[in-house]
């Protein structure tokens, strides 16, 4: 028999350390749990319409994938970079949002390196900052939103990094635009200002436009992704918005042929696919006018939400919510594991898939109206 090979032992010191990422309960997962037929997924912020038709129909007529992809994607990118007046050099193209901070942090983090980040925020940002042996600089949130005065002094001769997410996961909350206006002209021009605006589309007018930070600030980045409004959670496409003399660099370390030709040609299509973002809007609107005076008549507090996604509160803990929720069908996200103890997180659904997360949440708020 060969010897074991002790592999926490062979690995980065960081990867023996490191959690795996935990994805929320998916829909076989609950079915072999709970034997049902049927149940309603609200617990990972997918567009409950589904996608773009545009997209679709784009993927049925394409062919030849045994010919590497035209790894440029020049046409795409500056189909990106235009409605913000910038040009394709701006666009730094992804498998998904998260692989575009994957590859931005290989490119800009050394050892030591500080990353500011509200506290609780998108697990992947303090994950990936240990990974290149980074410290993450936690800044609570304050009411639910980040903290820009505590953030902007959390910064040190060591910070490399400040990631403001927008509106903020888990917590669907949305910073001021002229607190945040204060906040980008104070930080030291030194500093990498990273704006994940991952639900930019759903946030109502008047809210911070990322894109035009990252076409007037040096040494910004602007993280956008097709996942979420474009119902592109499987595709897989995201992608950075910032300097070209930066993304020039951080271009040398991306994977080869990351993104693949079905998502490119998805994403061209779905980009001009209006009717769909009008209705998909359109149903979460509706979806937060139906909710929100539900959830005050069940006297349970919401965030006020910038997203297709509600942060609420529960009586109990949240982690038996959700399993109350998951008996009956509904898969939301505790906030136990979020950083958001006592709320669940909770994706805006369909007028019926609301009606029925409602009449749940009635059965475990005995106590109200
Ligand atoms: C704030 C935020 N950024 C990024 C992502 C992931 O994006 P992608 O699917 O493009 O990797 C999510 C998804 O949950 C998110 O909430």
């Amino acid at each position: 028999m060969p010897v074991p090979i002790d592999y926490a032992a062979l690995v980065r010191p960081q990867v023996a350390k490191l959690k795996p990422y935990t994805p929320g309960t998916t829909v076989s997962q609950a079915k072999a749990k709970y034997g049902l037929e049927h149940f309603v997924k609200l617990s990972s912020n997918e567009n409950p319409l589904g996608t773009s038709p545009r997209a679709l129909a784009a993927l049925q007529s394409l062919g030849e994938l045994q010919i590497y992809v035209d790894d440029d994607h020049h046409e795409l990118r500056e189909r990106l970079a235009a409605p913000h007046g910038l040009q394709a050099a701006n666009v730094l193209v992804g498998h998904g949002s998260n692989d575009v901070v994957r590859t931005l942090f290989t490119a800009l983090l050394v050892p030591g390196d500080e990353v500011v980040v509200a506290d609780p925020t998108f697990s992947l940002f303090p994950k990936d900052a240990m990974l290149f042996d980074a410290t993450a600089v936690k800044v609570p949130l304050r009411d639910g939103v980040h903290d820009l005065d505590a953030m902007l002094a959390a910064v040190t001769p060591k910070t490399k990094l400040v990631v403001v997410v927008d509106p903020n996961n888990p917590t669907a909350t949305a910073v001021d635009r002229g607190a945040f206006e204060r906040f980008a002209r104070a930080l030291p021009e030194r500093v990498v200002l990273m704006i994940d605006q991952a639900y930019r589309e759903y946030m109502p007018a008047g809210s911070v436009e990322g894109a035009a930070y990252a076409a007037s600030r040096p040494a910004t980045i602007v993280l956008r992704t097709m996942s979420k409004i474009y119902g592109f959670a499987s595709l897989r496409f995201g992608y950075a918005l910032g300097d070209a003399a930066l993304l020039a660099y951080v271009e040398r370390v991306r994977v080869p042929f990351g993104v693949s030709r079905p998502a490119a040609v998805a994403a061209l299509a779905a980009l001009d696919d209006d009717d769909f973002l009008r209705r998909s809007v359109a149903n979460n609107e509706a979806g937060k006018a139906l909710l929100y005076p539900a959830f005050e008549r069940l006297g349970l507090h919401a965030y006020t939400t910038a997203a297709n996604f509600v942060a609420l509160e529960v009586r109990g803990t949240a982690t038996e919510a959700y399993e109350t929720l998951l008996a009956r069908g509904i898969v939301t996200r505790s906030g136990d594991a979020l950083g958001m103890p006592g709320r669940l997180r909770i994706t805006i659904g369909t007028p019926e898939e609301n009606a029925l997360l409602l009449d749940a949440l009635r059965s475990l708020a005995p106590a109200a109206a």
